[in-house]
Order: structure tokens, then sequence, then C-alpha cells
């Protein structure tokens, strides 16, 4: 049976067919909802039910869990993720329209420079090539692809602040990645690449204005840096508590930049933690979520943002909801794009 859906911000609405995922007949309607990976895994395509139900079954009826971008406690709180579910009913469905900024556009881009921070992290800066009359508008913590020139792309998000001409990327190696290991070796300053962007809707939400809880697993930090940056010496930033999970000391490749955030940044708070840190590490240890439960009880009045592993973000949301997090103020970037 057939199930209407209306989009409440747009006004939108589209008809869900027998067996068919939201998001599939969103993209077959020409709607567009935000999304992502489209298995279920990133969490981009996350909407509020404001009337009907939905359902996580294969396309032949079999009933089948929540996907991993979505936990009990969201979908508790009425989020699903379009990509995955499928309708019991008609519905209503709430989600922010795609942020005001460019279409994904594809540009020509200048290598700046390479530099190794770590052992596994590179640091890339690009020069966009734009044509003398387009302007880019795009968000802190949004992402770009970037070709590899066999129709295939990797995504990597955008670790400084829009500033129309350059961009920075942490790039972490996968091993055996065709960009990652391979094609970034052998990059050199002046070398161009083609890149599409922007992308993404994981960005900061200003009319959320709560104290920030940031928490960064690896190169997760590149986007929450995107955005810290674009708060710097605004004076309508709110209180700022970063924490960064890393493994070891020597991977906390900016660690030294980011104790200086605390002069342009209001109340800013930074707390490096690590899972396997040497015997002389006197900072925090374990894993990074477990930090902020540690230092707040209650986070019932925080807007809270996560990027970086799944498992990182998964374990967090259920267990910041259990200090009182809500759901409708937390905000999450999965890196489930981690091919070779
Ligand atoms: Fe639905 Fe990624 S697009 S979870």
């Amino acid at each position: 049976m057939n199930h209407r859906v209306v989009w409440l911000e747009t006004g939108q609405s589209f008809e869900v067919a027998a067996g068919e995922a939201v998001l599939e007949a969103a993209l077959r309607g020409e709607i567009a909802l935000p999304h992502e990976c489209q298995f279920g895994g990133c969490g981009t395509c996350r909407i509020k039910l404001v009337e009907g139900a939905v359902g996580y079954t294969s396309e032949d009826g079999e009933a089948g869990e929540l996907p991993m971008g979505l936990s009990p406690e969201e979908a508790e709180a009425g989020f699903a993720l379009a990509c995955q579910a499928r309708p019991s009913s008609d519905l209503v469905i709430s989600v922010a329209p795609p942020l005001a900024c460019s279409s994904p556009t594809l540009l020509s881009a200048t290598v700046e420079g390479v530099q190794a921070l770590t052992p596994d992290v590179t640091h890339l800066r690009l020069r966009l090539r734009l044509p003398e009359d387009v302007e880019l508008v795009y968000r802190p913590g949004q992402y770009m692809n970037v070709q590899l020139g066999d129709g295939r792309h990797r995504s990597f998000s955008m670790a400084s602040r829009p500033n129309g001409g350059t961009v920075d990327f942490h790039v972490r190696r996968i091993p055996g990645g065709t960009f990652t290991e391979q094609q970034i070796a052998t990059l050199r300053a002046g070398q161009t690449l083609d890149v599409e962007m922007p992308h993404g809707n994981f960005c900061f939400h200003a009319e959320d204005y709560r104290p920030l809880v940031m928490v960064a697993t690896g190169t997760g930090l590149a986007p929450i840096k995107s955005m810290l940056e674009a708060l710097m010496d605004d004076e309508d930033c709110p209180p700022v508590s970063l924490y960064w999970g890393m493994r070891t000391e020597a991977d906390l490749y900016l660690h030294d930049e980011i104790q200086t955030w605390a002069d342009r940044l209001y109340e800013f708070q930074y707390v490096p933690v690590l899972s396997r840190a040497s015997d002389s590490w006197t900072g925090r240890r374990g894993y990074v979520q477990d930090a902020v439960l540690a230092d707040l009880p209650d986070l019932s009045e925080h807007a809270i943002y996560l990027c970086g592993s799944p498992t990182m973000i998964a374990d967090a949301k259920v267990a910041f909801a259990a200090r009182g997090a809500s759901m409708d103020h937390l905000y999450a970037d999965s890196f489930v794009f981690q091919m070779v």
C-alpha cells in the first residue's frame, strides 16, 4: 500500500510505494531530502516524524533492527532515518531544508601545500580556482569530494573556515588507500585536483544557542575546527568545551594550536583524551565520550556536536541521552566512508 509523505518546512509531498524507503521515494520525486551514505550509517538523513509511523523492514517485509546511525533514544524521541525507514502510515516529517549554500559544483583546485602532521595524518591545503563570476557559498563543517580520476571520489571535511580562497584538510591515511596513501604521497604544490563542493549538512546551528559540547575522534576534529574558527572573536560565541579523543600523545597533531584558541573563543575548554597514552601522559585517559560523562553530569542544556568514528557516536548518543541530552540539540557526522 502506498503512503503519502508531507515535508512540513517546504510543503512538498510525495508518494512512497509499498516496500520503498522514504528517501528512495523522495529522490524519485526529485525532492532534496538531505542524505549521504544511504545505508543507515551516517545519520545525515535523520527526519523527525511529526505524524505517522515507520518501521525498519527489508523490502520483502522482514522486520529489521534500527540502523546503526539511529540510537534507540533518537527513535524514542520521534526521529527516523529516511534512507532505511519504510512508512506504515501517511507521514508528516520535519527536517531543516538543505543549508543555504551553493549547489555542489565541480571545479579545479591548486595544491598549495602538503605536510605530514603525523605518520598517519597529512595537512593538505588547496586553493580553489573559481571562475570570476562565480561565488561559492559553503558553511563551516561541510565537506568536499576529491575526484580520483577514474570516476570515483573520496570525501574530506574542510578543516578551515570558509574564506572563498584556500581550504585546509586533515587527510587520514587508510592502509592501501588510493588517495589517502598513494596519490597524496606524490602530490606537490602547484598540481591540480578536480573537486566537487560543498556537500553535507553537518554545520554550526547558531539558532540553537546553548553551551557547546564538541566531541571528536581522530580527524573528526576537522569540521569542528572549521566551525570553531568561524566562531573566533564572535561576541555571540557560546561557551565551548572541546573533547578530542586519540590513541597516543603523538597523534594529537594540533595540540599546541588548539590551546591558543582559548584567547579567541568564549569560556573555551579543551580536553584531549587518550586511549593508549604512555605512562608519562598526565592528561585524561580512556574513551572521549566517557570523559564528557565524567565532567558533565547534566547534559540537558547543551548543544552537542559529535564527529568521527561511528562507534564513538553510537555510544555517545546512548550515554549522553541518559544524562538528559536532547536529541533535538545533538548533531552528528559519522565517518562511515573509510574506503581505500
Ligand atoms: Fe541515511 Fe546515511 S543517508 S544514514
